[in-house]
C-alpha cells in the first residue's frame, strides 16, 4: 500500500472512533475515492419510498408463493407413471412442466426482488480504487468491518423488517425447491417391488428383467429396432409397433456385437406372432430402460471361439460362438459399450476398464475387479435366441451384501 494515510492507530484510538469515522478511514486507507454518492430517499417518509417497498415486497411475495406452489406440486401432484391412453395421463404429463414452471418463477421472482431492492434502496455511488498488494494490517481489517457495517446500514435492510422477512423466507423456500427434489432420489435398493417381477426386475439390486426366466417365462434376446410411435388420423399411436423383436443367431455377423434386452414371450409381437392391434411398445420401452437389463451379445469369429476359456461352472452358458455378457460395468456401472473384434476386448469408456471376451469377460486392465456376469443363452425350437436362465450373480458394481 503506498498512500500516506496514517495507519498507526492504537486499539484505543480505533475503539474511540464511530462507525462512520472508521468507514471513512477505511476508504482512505484503501485508496478509494468516492466520486459520486446519492441517497435514494434523502427525505424521511417519502411516499415514493413506500411505493418502492411495496414493489419489492410483491416480488418477494411472488417468490414465496411460487416456491410453496412448487413444494405443493412436488408433494401432492399425481406423479405415478401413466401410459398413453390410460386415464389420468394428461394430469400426470403436467407434473414435470409444473415443477419446472413453479421453480423457475420462484427463483426469477426472488431475483427480480433482489435487483429491484438494490436499484431502489442502495445509494447510488461511483467509487474508484487503486490496486494494492500485500497482507492486511489490523487497521485495514478493522476498517473493513466498519465498511461492511456501513454497507449494512446504508442498505436500510435493518429497518425494513417486513422486506427482510419476505426476502429471507423467499430465499429459504426458493432454496428448498432445489434441495427438496433430492429427497426423491433416496430409495431403498433392497425393497422388493409390490406386485413382483416384471421386465425391470423387482427393483432390488439382485434382479433384472432376465430374472423372469427363473419364474418359468421364456425370455428372448430382444433386438432394439428403434421404432417410434406413428401418426394415424392426426394422433400418435404405438399400436402394433414392436420396439423389440426376436433374434436368430444368423442375424449377427461373426466378429459382431449387439446390445439386447429381455423380451418375455407374452410381449412378443413379431414374425408369426404379429398382430397389428397389439400394444406392446410400452413393455418394450420398460425393458430397454431397465437399469440392469442391457446385455452384449457377441459372436466371436470361429478361429477365436476355439480359444475361448469358459468360467468354472459356466461351461454351457454360451451358444456356439455366441456369448452374452452384462453390459453394466462392474466398476461403477457405466455401459461397457465398445467391443474390439480384433483383440476380443470389451472396453468401458468411463475409466477405461477392459474385459477379455475370450476369458469369460474377466477384467484385464483398469479399475474394474470383477468379470462381467455372463447370461446363459441357447436357441429355442423355432431357432430364436433365448436366455437359458438368469444371471448367477448380481450385475453391475459391488454392494455390501455381495459375496464376490
Ligand atoms: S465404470 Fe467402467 S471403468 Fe469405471
Amino acid at each position: 500500500m503506498s498512500n500516506n494515510v496514517n495507519k498507526k492507530y492504537t486499539s484505543q484510538e480505533l475503539n474511540a472512533m464511530s462507525n462512520d469515522e472508521l468507514a471513512r478511514l477505511g476508504t482512505e486507507l484503501d485508496e478509494v475515492t468516492v466520486a459520486y454518492r446519492k441517497e435514494r430517499f434523502p427525505i424521511a417518509n417519502d411516499p415514493a419510498e413506500k411505493r418502492a417497498v411495496n414493489i419489492v415486497g410483491v416480488w418477494f411475495l411472488l417468490g414465496i408463493i411460487f416456491a410453496v406452489a412448487f413444494l405443493g406440486v412436488y408433494l401432492f401432484w399425481p406423479w405415478h407413471y401413466k401410459g398413453l391412453g390410460e386415464s389420468g395421463v394428461w394430469v400426470y404429463s403436467l407434473y414435470t412442466p409444473l415443477l419446472g414452471v413453479t421453480m423457475g418463477l420462484s427463483i426469477l421472482s426472488m431475483g427480480f426482488g433482489a435487483v429491484q431492492y438494490v436499484k431502489k434502496f442502495i445509494p447510488e455511488e461511483i467509487s474508484v480504487q487503486r490496486r494494492h498488494d500485500g497482507p492486511s494490517e489490523e487497521v485495514d481489517r478493522r476498517t473493513l468491518v466498519a465498511l461492511l457495517n456501513d454497507s449494512w446500514q446504508t442498505s436500510t435492510l435493518g429497518r425494513r423488517k417486513v422486506l427482510m422477512g419476505l426476502m429471507g423466507t423467499g430465499a429459504v423456500l426458493a432454496g428448498l425447491t432445489i434441495i427438496a427434489p433430492l429427497g426423491g432420489m433416496v430409495k431403498n435398493p433392497w425393497k422388493p417391488k409390490a406386485g413382483g417381477l416384471d421386465v425391470q426386475g423387482d427393483g432390488t439390486l439382485w434382479t433384472t428383467g432376465w430374472t423372469l426366466t427363473k419364474e418359468g417365462t421364456k425370455v428372448y434376446l430382444g433386438r432394439d429396432t428403434g421404432a417410434l410411435a406413428e401418426k394415424h388420423h392426426g394422433h400418435y399411436t404405438t399400436q402394433g409397433i414392436s420396439r423389440l423383436v426376436r433374434m436368430r443367431p444368423e442375424d449377427l455377423a461373426a466378429g459382431g456385437m449387439e446390445t439386447v434386452f429381455p423380451l418375455p414371450e407374452e410381449d412378443v409381437n413379431d414374425g408369426d406372432l404379429y398382430e397389428s392391434t397389439r400394444e406392446v411398445y410400452e413393455a418394450h420401452m420398460h425393458s430397454i430402460h431397465g437399469p440392469r437389463n442391457s446385455v452384449m451379445l457377441i459372436r466371436l469369429r470361429s478361429a477365436d471361439a476355439s480359444r475361448a476359456v469358459q468360467r468354472q461352472g459356466q461351461e454351457d452358458f454360451h451358444y456356439g460362438d455366441y456369448y452374452a455378457y452384462s453390459k453394466i460395468c462392474t466398476h461403477i456401472g457405466c455401459p461397457t459399450s465398445l467391443y474390439e473384434a480384433q483383440t476380443n476386448r470389451i472396453l468401458c469408456p468411463c475409466h477405461q476398464s477392459q474385459f477379455d471376451a475370450l476369458h469369460y469377460a474377466k477384467p484385464v486392465f483398469g479399475p474394474a475387479a470383477r468379470a462381467l456376469p455372463q447370461l446363459p443363452i441357447t436357441v429355442d425350437e423355432e431357432g430364436y435366441l433365448i436366455a437359458a436362465g438368469d444371471f448367477v450373480e448380481p450385475v453391475g458394481p459391488a454392494f455390501w451384501e455381495r459375496r464376490s
